[in-house]
Parts: structure tokens; C-alpha cells; sequence
């Protein structure tokens, strides 16, 4: 496993961060803890989360499971060790104040995640996407306090379009509040101009580490899917994103070329589609998912395969356009 600096910060990361939106639903909890310390044993240090994980799953899940299912796998571990993301902005309880990126919210969606955690500090706290109805200086305020508290280590942004990322790093620089130092962007071989438009530029220049996630494009770039054969062993057949790239066969084009840059390095393709990924300016650590042990093992390889530049631009035209 390969360690990067988050952007400018001196925190090392695995060049691979363990997603875990699936646990509770795609992988129970003894499997997801089975996954974690797969992930911890190649080298993995870093495991995103957030809090409304997966409240998505079933009428039962009211979100927070994700995090539970952390803590107790947590609280075993060293936590030294572990660089530990989360993520507040979404809808976890009831009434008006129940979800957004207001100092009342964030105070006490904290304390939850603390909880749940079951650990003292968070390493990364990121705001999950923006809140139009809060003053960007009340959230970075309240931020702030956290990192100060020692609460909290460091801040992220996540689906910020460049803007709002940008005006949020001018007023931390005016008032002096903690920045934003990572980003986490929905970014794939077949998902590119929404962060490579603007955000990449953004992030080269101001130090900021990039963390995208679906970077497997919800496992369409894993090789279970081709043109022939459309239907896999899957739980993400209901995803808006899985749906349209069956539909599209210039996504298959891509993935074929992806296949045939694997076949040559001996690697499956999701390694392919991770190492081109690695190969870009800013960026730290690809958020993976996976819902078994077998899935992951496929996955962490990722981080020693070196793509060549014929291979990288062959890539960059093959997928230009997404
Ligand atoms: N900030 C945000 O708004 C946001 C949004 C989405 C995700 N995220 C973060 O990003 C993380 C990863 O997202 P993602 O799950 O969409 O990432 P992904 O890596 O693009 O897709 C992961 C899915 O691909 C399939 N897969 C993985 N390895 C495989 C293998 N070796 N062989 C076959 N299939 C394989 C699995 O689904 P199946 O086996 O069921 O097909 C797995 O759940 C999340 O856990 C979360 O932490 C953040």
C-alpha cells in the first residue's frame, strides 16, 4: 500500500479509502467488520463514512447504522491507526433543525457521530453537500470551534461545485477558521467533467486532496458487467447511475479499454480504472466499496499498478466527454 499527504496537510492516507455506505444493508455486521479488517491488514487506513448512512435501506434504517457498525469494530482496534472520515449535512431527526450545515445541527449531529463511534475525535469531518439556507461563516465558524475543541482534526467538503469550495477557502482565510482540505467529488473513467471541469484546477492550486467517490462507477468498471452480458450478481441494479451506463455502449468502449490495459498488466480491470484515477494531480485516495472480503481483495492492488502514459491518454480519449 502507497501513503499520500491529504492535500496540504501532513496527515498520511492510504492511496485507497474503505467506503462503507453498504454496511447494514449489502454487508451485515459481522461481514463488515470481516471487510475492515481485510482492509487494515493490506495497508488501508482510511474508512469514510457518514451520518445518514444508509437510512436508504429499509423502513427500519432511520440512518446512523453505518457508524454503529464502525464503533464496534472501532473500539477493538487502535485508533492510532485509523484515519476516520465522516460526514454531516443530511436529515437525521425530526423537526426544522433536523438536518443542515447550521451551528445548531452541526453541534449536535457531533456529538451523535461521537457516540455511534464510539471514539473521542473524528479525523476528518466533511460537510456531505451545501446547505443553501446557512451562512457559509456560521458553518465554518462552527467547524472551526470543532477543530479547536479537538473534536474534530481536519475539515472536508463533499459535491461542492468550485465557486462555492473557492469562497468557502476565502473566508476561512479572512476570519482565520480551519479550511476545507480535502474534497470528496463523485469522480470515475465514465464520471469526469463534473470534477475535472473546474474542481481539478481548484484543487492543484490551493493544496486541496482529492477523495472521489464511486470511482468504480458503482461496479460497472469492475468487469462484471459487458456487452453481451448486462445483468450481474449485484445490489446496486436500482442505481440511477448502474441504469443509464448499461444503456450507453460509449461506456462500454471504455470499459474495454480498460479491460485490455488489465489484460497486459495482468490485473483486473478495477485496478486499471483506480491506477488511471491515482495517476492525476490532487489526487489522494479513491473511495471503494465493497461488500465482501472477496471484492475488496480484488480492489487493493490498485495502488502498485503503474499505468504508462500511451496507456493513460488512450484512457483520457476513449472516456473524453464524460
Ligand atoms: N459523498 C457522497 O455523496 C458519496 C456518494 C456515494 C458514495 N460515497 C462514498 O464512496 C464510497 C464508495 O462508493 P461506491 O460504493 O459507489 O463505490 P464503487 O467503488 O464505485 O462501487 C462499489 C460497488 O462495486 C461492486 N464491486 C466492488 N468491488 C467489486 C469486485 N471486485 N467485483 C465485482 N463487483 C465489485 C460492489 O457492488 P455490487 O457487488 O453490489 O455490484 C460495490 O458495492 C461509499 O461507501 C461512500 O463512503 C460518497
Amino acid at each position: 500500500m502507497q501513503y499520500r499527504r491529504l492535500g496540504r496537510t501532513g496527515l498520511k492516507v492510504s492511496t485507497l479509502c474503505l467506503g462503507t455506505m453498504n454496511f447494514s444493508w449489502s454487508a451485515d455486521e459481522p461481514t463488515s467488520h470481516s471487510i475492515m479488517d481485510a482492509a487494515l491488514d493490506a495497508g488501508i487506513n482510511f474508512f469514510d463514512t457518514a451520518d445518514m448512512y444508509s437510512y436508504w435501506a429499509s423502513d427500519a434504517h432511520k440512518g446512523g447504522e453505518s457508524e454503529t457498525i464502525i464503533g464496534s469494530w472501532l473500539k477493538r482496534k487502535d485508533r492510532r491507526q485509523i484515519v476516520l472520515a465522516t460526514k454531516v449535512r443530511g436529515k437525521l431527526w425530526d423537526g426544522p433543525n433536523g438536518e443542515g450545515l447550521s451551528r445548531s445541527h452541526i453541534f449536535h449531529a457531533v456529538e451523535d457521530s461521537l457516540r455511534r463511534l464510539q471514539t473521542d475525535y473524528i479525523d476528518l469531518y466533511q460537510v456531505h453537500y451545501p446547505d443553501d439556507e446557512t451562512p457559509l461563516e456560521e458553518t465554518l465558524s462552527a467547524l472551526d470551534d470543532l477543530v479547536r475543541s479537538g473534536k474534530v482534526r481536519y475539515i472536508g467538503a463533499s459535491n461542492y461545485p468550485a465557486w462555492l469550495l473557492m469562497k468557502a477557502l476565502w473566508i476561512s482565510d479572512k476570519y482565520g477558521y480551519a479550511r476545507f482540505d480535502s474534497l470528496q467529488p463523485h469522480h470515475s473513467l465514465v464520471h469526469r467533467d463534473e470534477y475535472e471541469r473546474e474542481l481539478r484546477d481548484l484543487c492543484v492550486d490551493q493544496g486541496i486532496g482529492v477523495i472521489p467517490y464511486s470511482p468504480l462507477a458503482a461496479g460497472f468498471l469492475t468487469g462484471k458487467y459487458s456487452r453481451q452480458q448486462r445483468h450481474a450478481d449485484t445490489t446496486r441494479a436500482d442505481s440511477g447511475l448502474i441504469k443509464r451506463l448499461l444503456a450507453d455502449e460509449r461506456a462500454f468502449d471504455v470499459l474495454e479499454a480498460a479491460q485490455s490495459i488489465a489484460g497486459a498488466h495482468g490485473v483486473p480491470v478495477a485496478q486499471v480504472a483506480l491506477a488511471w484515477q491515482l495517476a492525476q494531480p490532487a489526487m489522494t485516495s479513491p473511495i471503494i466499496g465493497a461488500r465482501s472480503v472477496a471484492q475488496l481483495h480484488d480492489l487493493v492492488g490498485a495502488s502498485e499498478v503503474k499505468l504508462s502514459s500511451e496507456e493513460i491518454a488512450r484512457l483520457n480519449e476513449v472516456s473524453q466527454g464524460y
